[in-house]
C-alpha cells in the first residue's frame, strides 16, 4: 500500500481499520446501497441522502472541468468521480479498499479519464490537483485527524478541497459515548461527530451544506486550496 504521510498512529490505524470494513464486511453492503437495487427503508433514506450529498458538492464544482485535475479522495464505487470525468476533469480515485475500486472500475464507462488507484489519499504519488472532494471518506476519524488530513490534501490542491463530517449534536455525542462504553466485536466503525466551529477555526471559512436525510446526516465543507 501507498504510505501516508500523515504522522499519526489513530489516523493510521483508523485507515487499516476501515481497509478491512470496506474490503471485507461491507463490500456487498456497499455495491447494494451505492446502486438502484432495492434496500430497507432505513438504507433507502442514506442512499437519498447521499444522492443529495453528491450533487451539492458537484454543484460546487465547475461545470466545465476540461483542463482540471481532481482527486476522489475514497472513492468508495466512483459515482463522483465519474460525474466529474464527465465534465471533462482529469480524475484520480483513490481508495483503501482494492474490492471497492474494482467494483468502481467495473461500473464506470468507458472513454473517462479516471486514473483508479488503491491505496491511502494523503499518498504524494498521487500528485497536485486543482479540486479534491472526499465525500464521506473522513467522517470515521478522529477530529484531529481530520483536520490534519484536510490540511494535507489543501497544501497540494491549487482551488478547493471540499470534504464532509458528522456534525456533532447532544444526541449524537450520547450514542457515542455509549457505544464506546458497549463495544460491539464486528460493528461498523464509529462515526465521529466533530463541531463545525472547530472545523472552521482551524480550516477558515467556505460554503457549507448540511443534509438530514433518515439516519444519514452529513454535512459537507469548502476549503480554499493552498
Ligand atoms: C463512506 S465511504 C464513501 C465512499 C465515496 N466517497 C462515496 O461517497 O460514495 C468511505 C470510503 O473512504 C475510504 N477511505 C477511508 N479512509 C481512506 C484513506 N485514508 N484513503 C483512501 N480511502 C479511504 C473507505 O475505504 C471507503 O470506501
Amino acid at each position: 500500500m501507498m504510505a501516508s504521510v500523515l504522522p499519526s498512529a489513530s489516523y493510521d490505524k483508523a485507515r487499516d481499520r476501515l481497509q478491512v470494513y470496506f474490503d471485507r464486511t461491507a463490500v456487498e453492503q456497499w455495491k447494494a446501497i451505492t446502486s438502484d437495487v432495492p434496500v430497507s427503508r432505513i438504507r433507502a433514506t442514506v442512499r437519498a441522502g447521499r444522492d443529495q450529498m453528491r450533487e451539492t458538492l458537484l454543484t460546487w464544482l465547475p461545470r466545465d472541468m476540461q483542463g482540471l485535475r481532481l482527486l476522489d479522495a475514497g472513492c468508495g464505487t466512483g459515482a463522483l468521480a465519474v460525474e466529474a470525468a464527465r465534465r471533462g476533469a482529469t480524475v484520480v480515485a483513490v481508495d483503501v479498499s482494492a474490492q471497492l475500486v474494482d467494483v468502481a472500475r467495473d461500473r464506470a464507462p468507458g472513454g473517462l479519464s479516471i486514473d483508479w488507484r488503491v491505496g491511502d489519499m494523503l499518498s504524494a504519488e498521487l500528485g497536485h490537483f486543482d479540486h479534491v472532494v472526499a465525500m464521506d471518506s473522513l467522517i470515521h476519524y478522529k477530529a484531529d485527524d481530520m483536520i490534519a488530513a484536510v490540511l494535507a490534501l489543501r497544501a497540494r490542491t491549487s482551488r478547493s478541497v471540499l470534504f464532509t463530517f458528522a456534525p456533532s449534536s447532544a444526541p449524537l455525542e450520547l450514542m457515542h459515548a455509549v457505544g464506546k462504553i458497549f463495544p460491539r466485536k464486528d460493528r461498523a466503525p464509529a462515526i465521529e461527530p466533530v463541531r463545525e466551529a472547530r472545523l472552521r477555526l482551524a480550516l477558515g471559512d467556505g460554503r457549507t451544506q448540511r443534509i438530514s436525510s433518515g439516519f444519514y446526516k452529513s454535512q459537507a465543507l469548502e476549503v480554499a486550496g493552498a
